[in-house]
């Protein structure tokens, strides 16, 4: 398998993947064939790429933090407990929901699944290859999260206030009118001031249910925080800012770099490691940095790269610790035309730079 673009994918190419919406619903099962007016369809709803089965890339299986079902499962949960929150808790009708009753279990299978894959050479993750939709950066930034606290060595009742505390965290976002939302480019002062509400909206709402923990609402409240006090609502610094926080501020903006806006295309996932890496220490927590690098493979297996010479290959294998050159197979030269594949390890190789990728 590997993951292509819906700009440049070619039709009669059969999913290797089923394509699913913001709620986790299938909208297109795996083994379809994808026709022109299917990939069209794609297109119209803001879907940036899609995994294939292609020959030269038969033998690779994509890894992910977690398997289409929970991911689907996940994205239902978030959809229905951030609706229902705030609609119950705006109207004053309904009691405030059991957050935690409701999403802990979820978070357990992820915090089972990341724990399997443990040891494993290689770590994984297609998840940011989703849009930016809320819902989809909700449970993307709930998975890079516990796959850095289990890398940080956190316990498991932590992973689970952090967990809920990052399904939860942008929670604030529905009360925050949609043209500022959904604004295609730079906000005036006034709308950021209004945008950066949404942390303590989202804290004032979760404290209110009753069986949530008081670090899981923290996570709303902290995550725009910054290790230099740069950061909003409050303006805390260093370790004022909680554990979750600093965790929370960089898969944040990781997954927001690395994701498709309507504004602008999504950034390299070495590129977004850079500003990462150039914020260590002043805006970022250097210790969940460098975690968030050991748990995550920022080229995940079956990422289709551009290369320096216009060559296209697909991340074949991304050890651990060198996850920002990884071993590739070139399967396309300069002019889209197939070439008998060659590997390539960029991690020896330095001379070939990654210039582009299909995301
Ligand atoms: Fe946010």
């Amino acid at each position: 398998m590997r993951w292509v673009s819906l700009r440049t994918i070619q039709p009669n190419r059969v999913l290797a993947q089923s394509v699913l919406d913001e709620r986790g619903r299938v909208l297109l099962a795996r083994g379809i064939t994808l026709t022109p007016s299917l990939i069209a369809k794609l297109r119209s709803i803001g879907v940036g790429s899609v995994s294939i089965e292609d020959e030269a890339t038969a033998d690779l299986v994509g890894q992910s933090f977690v398997d289409n079902e929970l991911r689907q499962a996940m994205l239902e949960a978030t959809y229905q407990v951030l609706h229902e929150t705030m609609n119950g808790t705006y109207s004053k009708m309904v009691r405030p929901p059991r957050l935690r009753q409701r999403l802990q279990p979820l978070v357990l299978d992820v915090i089972d699944n990341l724990r399997r894959q443990e040891g494993a050479s290689e770590h994984f993750g297609n998840v940011y290859l989703s849009d930016g939709e809320l819902y989809h950066h909700s449970v993307n930034v709930t998975l890079f999260a516990l796959a850095v606290a289990l890398g940080l060595g956190l316990t498991e009742s932590q992973m689970v206030d952090l967990g809920i505390g990052m399904l939860l965290h942008d929670i604030g976002k529905l009360k925050i009118p949609e043209p500022i939302l959904k604004k295609p480019g730079k906000l005036t002062p006034e709308e950021y001031s209004l945008m950066k509400l949404h942390t303590s909206y989202g804290y004032e709402v979760l404290r209110q249910s009753p069986d949530l923990s008081a670090t899981s609402a923290l996570v709303s409240l902290q995550h725009h925080e910054r290790m230099d006090g740069s950061g909003y609502p409050r303006g805390l610094a260093g370790d004022e800012i909680h554990l979750f926080g600093r965790i929370a501020g960089v898969v944040d903006v990781y997954e927001a770099l690395t994701a498709n806006r309507v504004y602008r295309p999504a950034h390299l996932p070495h590129e977004a490691v850079e500003v990462l890496f150039g914020g260590g220490g002043t805006q970022f927590d250097v210790n969940v940095v460098d975690a968030f690098l050991r748990t995550v493979a920022i080229y995940p297996v079956g990422m289709t790269l551009v290369l320096s010479g216009g060559y296209r290959a697909v991340v074949v294998r991304s050890p651990r610790m060198r996850t920002q050159r990884p071993v590739v197979r070139v399967i396309e030269d300069a002019a889209g035309h197939p070439v008998t594949p060659w590997e390539v390890d960029l991690s020896q190789d330095l001379t070939t730079q990654i210039i582009g990728c299909e995301s």
